[in-house]
């Protein structure tokens, strides 16, 4: 019997896909999750909590290979400290992390956590790989749709995204997972570049629906950062899916 891989977030927007892509190439998989899941297929679920410290050691023991796709809004910095100290005295072999691009680059709380992730990855003397990505089309769709709510949408000038489909994220990391550790490999982003205005245009224009748009500026260093396009990565590798495509397999 081989040794599962354990998928933290297994049960996020990545993680749906990730898990049966890794059945698929015939491994046992883990998922640790805050709630309960009844096992079947393959997959086995513990119970526990990176941020607050609970069941890890239950998660990791006699896994091989992690692969870190829990995260959210805050705190990334601490579970992935509590996830890669347990994972050590576990010894683990393979730790793979997603993080974002301009983790390094934007001055924002999401990303500063991403980064303190990153080096807790980094620094655990565990073998590495980290892959960054853009934001997932996923995360795109539901800003627009709470944006479209207002009834004036305020855009920042010079703010733009590079969308990937997380179907595309979760292949690279699949295969990033059973491969060898490979340290910080190259970013993942969408195949084009969309201005904020643009996206929301053509989301407003695929629904029918007429919004006032109001240009702002966004102030201080994060919107320095932005309009320098710091949240990019023009050299990074780019996913198959189309921003267009997965608009169009989603909007009803
Ligand atoms: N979304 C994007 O655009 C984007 C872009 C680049 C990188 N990323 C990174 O990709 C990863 C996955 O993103 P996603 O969009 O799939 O996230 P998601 O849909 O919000 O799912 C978050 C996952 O993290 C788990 N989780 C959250 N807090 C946890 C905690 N304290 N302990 C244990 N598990 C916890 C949740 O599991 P339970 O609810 O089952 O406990 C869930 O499976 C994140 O690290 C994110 O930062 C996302």
């Amino acid at each position: 019997m081989t040794s599962p891989i354990l998928v933290t977030g297994g049960t996020g927007t990545l993680g749906r896909i990730v898990v049966p892509l890794l059945r698929d190439a015939g491994r046992d998989v883990r998922v640790l999750s805050r709630r309960a899941h009844e096992p079947g297929d393959g997959i086995e679920y513990v119970a526990g909590d990176l941020l607050k410290g609970e069941g890890i050691e239950l998660a990791v023991s006699g896994a091989e290979t992690v692969l870190h796709l829990a995260g959210g809004a805050k705190g990334d910095d601490v579970a992935t400290g509590n996830l890669v100290r347990a994972a050590s005295r576990a010894g683990v072999r393979h730790l793979v992390y997603i993080s974002v691009i301009g983790a390094d680059r934007v001055p924002l709380g999401y990303f500063r956590s991403k980064l303190g992730a990153e080096q807790a990855v980094t620094g655990s003397g565990l073998p590495w790989t980290t892959l960054r990505a853009a934001q997932f089309h996923d995360l795109v769709l539901n800003v627009l749709r709470t944006m479209a709510k207002l009834p004036v949408v305020p855009i920042p000038g010079g703010l733009r995204f590079q969308p990937v489909d997380a179907r595309d994220v979760a292949e690279r990391l699949v295969e990033l997972t059973l491969g060898r550790p490979a340290g910080l490999v190259s970013d993942l982003a969408g195949p084009q570049v969309y201005g904020l205005g643009d996206l929301v245009r053509g989301y407003l224009r695929a629904q029918g629906r007429r919004r006032l748009l109001l240009p702002v500026r966004m102030p201080g260093k994060p919107g320095r950062a932005y309009r320098n396009g710091d949240n990019l990565s023009l050299r990074a590798d780019v996913g198959k899916r189309t921003w267009e495509e997965f608009l169009a397999e989603n909007l009803r």
